[in-house]
């Protein structure tokens, strides 16, 4: 572990301290976190995503999957658990169960736990919480380690339904009940985040994440706040507003080095945001993990990443957030230390130093 993580592990344990580090650590402007990846082509597999499905009960506005081009599918469960093997041979310990879908829409997702389980890897959950039932509550208690990632993106029903579209407010925060009083019941904790963009829509609302979902997490750090991208199945890009149009740098992209999608019919895209199965590097029922891994056409990708070609590759090309991450993260811890602080004239002066100014009005002690 690097004298970075082992600092970071050891202030966890001190939050606010943690987080005033930070904030000055990302204000002073060291960019480390946007450089350029190291070119190795090692196996790292950080992150594998298994798309189970790519059916969606929702159609949120940033993410649009009903205009995907790939027509809808569900991860056969013989497919499902050859992946699982391969995995676990090459070591992999934990897996996410979504790209752009809804795990919980597929019929065998209790299934999927258990297999997962059987061959000692966790899963990441992110879900939209809509869908919920008693056999999915008893599998997340009963197949850890599991963590779930609740994406909200509002705090009042109406910003909620906006955003969420399909999604009701209500039945949200009754699924989240149920599931915090199951796992206090069988006194398992299951560690449970809520993960919201920021876009204009909310962003006057974000103070109230705390007051609404605080309940829901161990410690409000677990509540955090990113950038939204272009990365949907839309063209029209209007989520972004007049806010945060910043671009970050056309830089490598770390996903590429770090993680694989494998999508429900066994083809292996290397973004885990692939709407229309654009960025395929091959098929898991043709090819191993490792050879797609070192094979062509994600060498390609890379040199192309490297050699400042970004935009040679079509889907890459048109990917942008909308601001860099560390000014999402920024936002997060400033938001957060707000939310500890029971001083009223500091949270005038974080709010002053380190939120946009639609966000800054929204703080108590203004
Ligand atoms: C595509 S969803 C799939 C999993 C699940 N359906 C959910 O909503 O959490 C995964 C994550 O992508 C986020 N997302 C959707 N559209 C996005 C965009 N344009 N930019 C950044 N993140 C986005 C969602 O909020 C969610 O947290
Ligand atoms: S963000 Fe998740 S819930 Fe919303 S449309 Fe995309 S996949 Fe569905
Ligand atoms: S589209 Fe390309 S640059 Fe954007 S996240 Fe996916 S792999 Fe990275």
């Amino acid at each position: 572990m690097s004298w970075k993580k082992k600092l970071e592990k050891r202030l966890q344990k001190y939050p606010i301290l943690h987080d005033w580090i930070m904030l000055a650590y990302l204000s002073l402007g060291n960019k480390k976190s946007e450089k350029v990846p190291e070119p190795t082509l090692k196996q790292v597999y950080s992150s594998v995503w298994i798309e189970n499905t790519n059916a969606c009960n929702l159609n949120c506005i940033t993410c649009d999957t009903k205009l995907s081009k790939r027509p809808v599918g569900y991860m056969k469960i013989e497919l499902y658990e050859k992946i699982i093997r391969e995995l676990k041979k090459i070591g992999v310990k934990k897996v996410a169960l979504h790209t752009v879908g809804e795990p919980f829409v597929h019929k065998e997702f209790n299934d999927h736990l258990r297999i997962a389980y059987e061959n000692g890897i966790g899963i990441v959950l992110s879900t939209n919480g809509q869908i919920l039932t008693e056999q999915h509550i008893e599998s997340l208690l009963k197949y850890p380690p599991i963590q779930i990632r609740y994406s909200v993106d509002g705090a009042t029903k109406e910003t909620y339904e906006k955003i969420r579209r399909g999604g009701k407010f209500e039945r949200l925060i009754k699924n989240m009940e149920k599931l915090s009083d199951a796992m206090e019941k069988a006194g398992v904790k299951i560690p449970v985040r809520i993960g919201s963009m920021i876009l204009e829509d909310n962003i006057e609302e974000l103070s109230m994440f705390y007051d609404v979902f605080r309940k829901f997490v161990r410690d409000s750090s677990y509540i955090d706040f990113k950038m939204p991208n272009t990365l949907s199945a839309t063209d029209a890009k209007d989520y972004f507003g007049d806010f945060g149009t910043t671009i970050t740098p056309r830089i490598p992209c770390g996903l590429l080095w770090s993680s694989i999608a494998i999508l429900y019919d066994g083809r292996i895209s290397a973004c885990c945001r692939d709407y229309h199965g654009e960025l395929i590097m091959g098929n898991i029922l043709e090819q191993s993990l490792s050879e797609i891994w070192n094979g062509k056409r994600y060498k390609e990708v890379r040199r192309k990443h490297l050699s400042g070609n970004v935009s040679d590759v079509p889907m890459c090309k048109n990917c942008f957030r909308s601001a860099s991450p560390r000014e999402a993260k920024k936002i997060s811890i400033a938001l957060h230390l707000v939310q500890k602080s029971k001083l009223r004239f500091l949270n005038r002066i974080i709010a002053k130093a380190f939120l946009p100014p639609p966000l800054r009005r929204t703080i108590k002690g203004k």
